[in-house]
C-alpha cells in the first residue's frame, strides 16, 4: 500500500497546511506534524517482517516519495547487563554516517528532491551536517552546512569529503541557524534545520517502530540524549501511529530525556513545571549533539515526557565520557558522549529507585565514538 499523507498540522496551534507544497514552520513559529491516514490494517507486522532491513520497510507510514537511501535503520538492539539490571542499547552508531541523523536526513533529502530543491542548508552540531552532506551527495543536491567552529573534526572532514559547502561559525548551533535564516531566501537554500521542515521526524520515528519489532513489544522506559528533540518526538509519534494501526493500546514507555549539566533547557523547564523552555545561556558540553540551548519543539518534548510519566535529568561531562568508555569496554558498543549520557542517567535513576532492576529500559547510543576522538581520549 502507498502512504497516504492527509495534511501537515501545527503541533501547537493545530493549523493545517497543504502537504503537496513545500512548508516550513507554522505561522505561529512552531513545527508541523505529518499526518497520515492510518487505521488497523494499513500496515501489518507480518508484511513488514519480510521487507529489507532498513527504515523504509515501514513504507505505508513514511513520506510519499522515492527514497534516497544509504541503508539507514534496523540498527542492532543489544542486551546489556549493567549493575544487575538487564537493559538494552539501541546502537545508532552503525547507521550510514555513523549516527541516527542518517534517518532524518534520508527522509528530508528524499522530500527535498521530490519538491525539486537544488540546494539545502542545515545548522549542525556535527552529525546532522555529515548526514545531510552524504544524502545530498547521493541525491545530487548542493549541501550547505553551518557548524560551530569547535565541532568534532571528524564531522567537518566528513562534510568536506561529501562535497558540502562547510561554514564554521564562531558561536553555537543557534547562531548557525540565524545565519541560515538571514541568507536562505537570497541563496535559494531549503532549510532542513531540526523541526523546521516536517520530514526529519518521519525518519527518526522509525526508531520507535524498530524497538517494537525487535522487542516484540514496548519497553518500560527509554533514555534518550536530547538536543533539538527529533528522536523523542519522532518515537512518540510512532507510538501514536502504532496505536492507530492496532498494534498497541494506550500504554507508552516512560520517556526519559537526558541533557548535559552545561546545557539543560529541558530538565530545567521540566523541574520548574514549565511548558516552554528558556534559552540556556553560555551553553557548554563535550557532547556537541546536546549543545542546543533553545529548541523550537521544547513544548512537544515537555508534554510527552510528562504524559508518559517520564522524567528529564542532567549528567556532567565527566560522567558521560566515563560512561561512554564504560559502555565501549563492557558491551562492545563504541559509544559517543551522548550515548554515554544515557548510561550515566540510567545509573542515577536506578540508584534513586526510579527504575527497578526488572524494568525493560532501552538506552540510545545515538552515534559512534569514532566521531568524538578528542572528547573520548584520556
Ligand atoms: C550523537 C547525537 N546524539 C543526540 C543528538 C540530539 O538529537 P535530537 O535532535 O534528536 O534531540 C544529536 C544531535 O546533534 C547527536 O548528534
Ligand atoms: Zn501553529
Amino acid at each position: 500500500m502507498l502512504p497516504v499523507v492527509t495534511a501537515l498540522t501545527c503541533f501547537l496551534c493545530g493549523k493545517t497546511y497543504d502537504h503537496s507544497l513545500v512548508q516550513g514552520l507554522c505561522e505561529c513559529g512552531r513545527p508541523l506534524r505529518v499526518d497520515h491516514d492510518i487505521h488497523p490494517g494499513t500496515m501489518s507486522l507480518a508484511e513488514v517482517a519480510l521487507r529489507p532491513p532498513d527504515m523504509w520497510r515501514y513504507r505505508e507510514v513514511m513520506p510519499d516519495c522515492e527514497p534516497i537511501t544509504l541503508g539507514e535503520g534496523m540498527t542492532p538492539l543489544h542486551e546489556a547487563s549493567v549493575l544487575g539490571a538487564d537493559w538494552w542499547i539501541k546502537d545508532e552508531g552503525v547507521n550510514p554516517t555513523a549516527s541516527f541523523k542518517a534517518r532524518g536526513m534520508s527522509a528530508a533529502v528524499s522530500m527535498a528532491r521530490k519538491f525539486g530543491s537544488r540546494k539545502v542548508a542545515v545548522p549542525s552540531a556535527g552529525n546532522a551536517g555529515g548526514a545531510l552532506a552524504a544524502y545530498a551527495a547521493k541525491a545530487g543536491i548542493e549541501a550547505h552546512v553551518f557548524m560551530p567552529r569547535d565541532t568534532p573534526r571528524a564531522c567537518i572532514v566528513e562534510c568536506e569529503c561529501h562535497g558540502a559547502f562547510v561554514n564554521l561559525v564562531d558561536g553555537l548551533i543557534t547562531d548557525c541557524a540565524n545565519e541560515i535564516a538571514r541568507r536562505k531566501d537570497q541563496e535559494g537554500w531549503f532549510d532542513v534545520s531540526t523541526l523546521k521542515e516536517p520530514y526529519r521526524i518521519e525518519g527518526k520515528k522509525t526508531m520507535g517502530y524498530e524497538l517494537f519489532e525487535q522487542l516484540g513489544g514496548l519497553p518500560d522506559a527509554l533514555v534518550y540524549p536530547t538536543g533539538g528533540g527529533t528522536g523523542l518526538i519522532g518515537m512518540w509519534k510512532a507510538f501514536d501511529e502504532m496505536e492507530r494501526l492496532g498494534w498497541i493500546g494506550r500504554e507508552r514507555p516512560q520517556m526519559v530525556s537526558v541533557q548535559a549539566e552545561g546545557c539543560c533547557p529541558i530538565p530545567t523547564a521540566y523541574t520548574n513545571g514549565e511548558r516552554f523552555a528558556r534559552m540556556h545561556e553560555n551553553a557548554q558540553t563535550v557532547a556537541s549533539g546536546l549543545r542546543v540551548p533553545k529548541a523550537v519543539g521544547d513544548f512537544i518534548m515537555l508534554d510527552l515526557i510528562r504524559v508518559s510519566g517520564g522524567t528529564a535529568l542532567t549528567v556532567s561531562d565527566n560522567e558521560m565520557v566515563a560512561c561512554a568508555r564504560e559502555m565501549a569496554a563492557q558491551t562492545g558498543v563504541f559509544a559517543c558522549p551522548e550515548g554515554g549520557a544515557t548510561l550515566a542517567a540510567a545509573k542515577t535513576l536506578l540508584a534513586s529507585h526510579y527504575f527497578r532492576e526488572t524494568d525493560k529500559v532501552v538506552l540510545f547510543n545515538t552515534g559512534s565514538g569514532v566521531k568524538y576522538l578528542e572528547a573520548l581520549s584520556l
